[in-house]
């Protein structure tokens, strides 16, 4: 393995009913004011916003809103979030709900002591040197963004969709409360198993060389993700099942616990970053249809790692197998799954055509080369766009 440096500052508090703890912890670190962000009203619809504005007012803590923050956040959105923190004062972001909303206050947390446009740090044209203090009460289960530094946001305009990562925008303190995932629709939940598992496949597929307990690490969350899955998916309000996903998105995407010293990988967000940055889809929709088109492409790179792969996550049997065929089964299985959960499987499925594939794959590459897995240039991103068509 690697040489590596570990870094996770987030307090994580965990279990149902820790939602009502929110007013007691943000008052704890210290702030008087805070910016609550959340998304298109489904923590009204069920009653989340009561019960943490309620909260806050009892802690003595004012607050100002900034509500409708989308999936797949606009950098608008953003700007607006900036401008008010600026105007009324407000001394720590409080993200209420999924990765959009938490990615939104990251941005904000990070734009605020900034001079410039936030949007700098996503062109990585600047650094993140501070940031306001974040916290997190999370609603769905997917994108780690609760337990890690980074931010995913959307530029409509230019129809771009770019990332960073900052040790200063970690959350402080995050509040998992798997029963506030109970009301997380079917697609939702699709998607979220989509993602964490995507997660894991950026980081289990890689060259460096022995790495036995983070590739275990990472097969036992993609078999703890693909058990409990389907559980919440036959009864959303399974206690259990939603739990074990809400600590499986958490550990799978958290600063890089399960692939400390592994080089990772990242091709198939990067492509599908410029997938959602022009059809606004549902991110890990993407990742489903990307994912296995991408692992088709690169799999004879190592074949041994999607062989084992196939053996020990999908319990493929080896006996009388080759390891091409033992890899292949393993990424055949992966579709399958995906499928049967309801996951979309070609763009086609999405209504996504030609049209706009070779400006995808020349963004994808804007800062070079994607992966370590197999490096992919402009022409191997459109390959596998076109495979996925
Ligand atoms: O907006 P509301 O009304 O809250 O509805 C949301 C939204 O429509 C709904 N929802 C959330 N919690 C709910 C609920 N509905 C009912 N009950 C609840 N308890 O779910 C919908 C999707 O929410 P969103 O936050 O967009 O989902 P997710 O957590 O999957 O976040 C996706 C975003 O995160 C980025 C993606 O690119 C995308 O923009 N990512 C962020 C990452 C990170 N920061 O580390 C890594 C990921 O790879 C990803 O790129
Ligand atoms: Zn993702």
């Amino acid at each position: 393995m690697n040489s590596f440096t570990f870094y996770n500052p987030t307090r994580i508090m965990f279990g149902p009913g820790m939602a009502d703890q929110v007013g007691e912890q943000v008052a704890a670190l210290g702030s008087r004011k805070v910016l609550l962000v959340f998304g298109g009203g489904s923590i009204k619809q069920t009653g989340l916003y009561d019960r943490i504005t309620e909260q806050l007012a009892a802690s003595g803590i004012a607050f100002v809103e900034l509500a409708g923050v989308d999936p797949n956040p606009r950098l608008t959105t953003v700007h607006k979030g900036i401008e008010l923190c600026r105007s009324e004062g407000v001394e720590l972001v409080l993200a209420v709900g999924g990765g959009s909303v938490i990615d939104a206050a990251k941005a904000i947390a990070a734009g605020v002591p900034y001079e410039g446009d936030v949007w700098d740090f996503y062109m990585r044209k600047a650094e993140v040197k501070r940031a306001l203090p974040l916290a997190t009460v999370l609603t769905i289960t997917a994108t780690g963004s609760e337990m890690n530094g980074n931010t995913v946001i959307t530029n409509w305009k230019e129809q771009l969709k770019k990332a960073f990562g900052s040790i200063h925008t970690f959350p402080k303190l995050s509040i998992l409360d798997p029963t506030l995932t109970f009301s997380v629709p079917a697609n939702q939940t699709v998607y979220g198993i989509v993602d964490m598992m995507s997660h894991v496949f950026e980081q289990y597929f890689s060259l460096t060389p022995n790495t036995p307990l983070q590739e275990r690490l990472c097969e036992s969350i993609l078999q703890t993700v693909i058990e409990n899955g389907e559980a919440a998916l036959r009864n959303p309000q399974d206690l259990d099942a939603r739990s074990n996903l809400m600590l499986c998105g958490t550990y799978a995407l958290n600063g890089g616990m399960i692939s400390v010293g592994v080089q990772t990988d990242w091709a198939s967000h990067g492509i599908e970053h410029e997938v959602s940055a022009i059809y606004d889809i549902a991110h890990a929709a993407g990742l489903a249809i990307i994912f296995p088109n991408w692992m088709k492409y690169v799999y004879q790179a190592r074949p041994e790692r999607f062989a084992q792969f196939a053996v020990r996550v999908w319990q493929v049997d080896p006996a009388g197998k080759s390891t091409e065929e033992l890899a292949l089964a393993g990424i055949e299985a992966t579709r399958q799954y995906f499928t049967r959960i309801g996951a979309p499987a070609t763009l086609g499925d999405l209504n996504i055509g030609e049209e706009h594939l070779e400006r995808m794959a020349k963004e994808t590459v804007r800062f070079g080369p994607v992966g370590s897995f197999k490096p992919l240039h402009e022409a191997d991103v459109l390959e596998i766009l076109r495979m996925s068509l």
